[in-house]
């Protein structure tokens, strides 16, 4: 079993943050965040870092001319920091190779749908607007694409017909941070491995069973 020194990416309020560092407290992941990097100076998910006295960094995506560039910056902080594997937890971006190759098959993130249904942003909308019955979140490995990458881990959430994005969003969002630890988890105990797909398929993972 290995510990996870994780670098946490976030823009925003970091729910999925503090999912992450209360299962560490609570000894449920073996993971330590060494550094939460926000792109955004704003971002609420700061204050709960800083409250628990880790790391954090702030790079502004406006300070840099390319995304190329900004990654450069990530991947040095990240480096800087002893990062061994990144979670981006509501970052608001789009990430490169730069970052990719800096971290092969170490890149993890959290979406608000059962991928491959709904990438991208407003997935909670989306669902409602199309009318399934089911939705969730997938915690997925990052690839070059939009949410495209090899699926580690999904949760279901059934859609209400009452359901607002307000209210299926909340739900789901509770089912992602109970989600987002235990996969990290499954990584830490060393039983995910990524198959590569055969003739141009797509890789998926596999995960040993405890
Ligand atoms: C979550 O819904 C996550 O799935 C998506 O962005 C949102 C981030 O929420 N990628 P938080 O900042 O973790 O509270």
């Amino acid at each position: 079993m290995a510990t996870l020194d994780l670098g946490v990416l976030i823009s925003g309020r970091g729910s999925n943050l503090l999912s992450i560092l209360h299962a560490e407290g609570a000894s449920r992941l073996d993971a330590r965040v060494r550094v939460v990097i926000s792109n955004r100076p704003e971002a609420g998910g700061l204050v709960h870092a800083k409250a628990r006295n880790v790391p954090t960094r702030v790079l502004p995506h406006s300070d840099f001319a390319s995304r190329e560039a900004y990654d450069e910056a990530l991947v040095g902080a990240l480096r800087e920091a002893g990062v061994s594997h990144v979670v981006l937890a509501g970052f608001m971006r789009i990430v490169t190779p730069v970052l990719l190759n800096a971290f092969p098959d170490r890149v993890i993130n959290i979406h608000p749908s059962l991928l491959p249904a709904f990438p991208g942003i407003h997935s909670q909308a989306k669902a409602l607007a199309y009318g399934v019955k089911v939705s969730g979140c997938t915690v997925h490995f990052v690839d070059a694409g939009t949410d495209t990458g090899p699926v580690l881990a999904q949760s279901a959430v059934q859609v209400r017909h009452d359901d607002t994005e307000e209210t299926l969003s909340a739900r789901i969002l509770a089912a992602e941070h109970a989600l987002l630890p235990r996969a990290l988890q499954w990584i830490a105990e060393d039983r995910v491995t990524i198959v590569p797909g055969e003739a141009g398929g797509r890789a998926r993972v596999l995960v040993r069973e405890e």
